[in-house]
């Protein structure tokens, strides 16, 4: 059987967290790409770096570096990491021209080489990323996936686990909408810890409080790194979609996609909970939302549109 591949654009402190995760899984060699001009040589240390930690980690894969792209074609799965991340003080949307010359030439060179990949992306603002990436690929929607989702549910999760002293793996909740500060939407109608309803375990103030401290998660870790953003959840998040496309889990993962008709949303990058597998984007769930819910994932989407129309090019 032919191993499958993986191509990680950007080996900064994302893309080089992600590779390691992705490579010790062992499911799937891992080719780490970037420009010589901003990288230096950093992923080529990064790559022969955690190469050698398979004797001990038990790898059998192989994780390489590469300055090209001949190295990364025919890969699965194309994640995109490339992109300026945010800064204290700054919101993910402030990145938009930049990133989305970046990730247009980055997105086209790998879907260029890998015309049948899955592509990931991970750059900010995530959703209006997502339409660049589609653009610059020619993918269709079931092969474009953002991540913003995974990692916004992994915070809200923790937060919620914390406060009741459980395990996160046993909070059940997504969080669905865009992947902003003000638009993302934490579903606490259907959040259960054990199959008990959230709000039946906590107070409205202290539901609230968990949910206002998710949709700032990003904000607060770029205040403790003063210098980036996050990139442990991240690639954690990133790499557990990878996997469930690479092995078709099948897996139910809160993701952002192209909405044909979700929530009554079209044409539009945004959250909702995708069926993730071989090819991608296998189906999508709508979940039953209540009024303020489904409002505030309809404004989302509106947010996402508005920024795309501000995309130059
Ligand atoms: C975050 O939320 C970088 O967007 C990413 O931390």
């Amino acid at each position: 059987m032919a191993r499958k591949k993986v191509t990680i654009v950007g080996a900064g402190a994302t893309g080089g967290a992600m590779a390691q995760r992705l490579i010790e899984r062992d499911v799937c060699d891992v080719v780490l790409q970037d420009d010589p001009q901003f990288a230096g040589t950093t992923h080529h240390g990064k790559a022969l770096d955690e190469s050698q930690a398979a004797a001990w980690e038990g790898f059998s894969h192989r994780i390489t570096a590469t300055d090209g792209w001949e190295e990364t074609a025919g890969s699965d799965v194309v994640i995109c990491t490339a992109g300026a991340p945010r800064k204290p003080g700054m919101s993910r949307e402030e990145l938009l021209n930049s990133n989305a010359a970046i990730v247009r030439a980055k997105v086209g060179e790998a879907a260029r080489h890998s015309p049948n990949a899955v592509v990931m992306i991970f750059a900010n603002p995530m959703d209006a990323m997502c339409h660049v990436a589609m653009q610059a690929s020619g993918f269709p929607r079931e092969r474009v996936i953002g991540q913003g989702g995974m990692l916004d549910s992994a915070r809200y999760r923790y937060f919620v686990a914390d406060a009741l002293g459980v395990s996160p793996r046993d909070v059940y909740g997504f969080v669905i909408g865009g992947h902003t500060d003000t638009t993302m939407v934490p579903v606490v109608s259907q959040t259960r810890v054990g199959g008990v309803p959230l709000t039946d375990l906590l107070p409205s103030d202290q539901v609230q409080a968990l949910v206002a401290r998710a949709m700032r998660g990003g904000a607060e870790i770029t205040e403790l790194y003063k210098t980036g953003s996050a990139f442990y959840a991240p690639s954690s998040a990133t790499v557990a979609m990878a996997e469930a496309v690479l092995l078709d889990q099948r897996r139910l993962m809160p993701c952002s996609v192209l909405h044909q008709g979700e929530y009554g949303i079209r044409d539009v990058f945004s959250g909702t909970v995708c069926q993730l597998g071989e090819g991608g984007v296998q189906r999508t769930f709508e979940l039953p939302l209540t009024a303020d819910e489904r409002a505030r994932v309809v404004k989302a989407a509106e947010a996402t549109k508005d920024l795309v129309r501000l995309l130059e090019g």
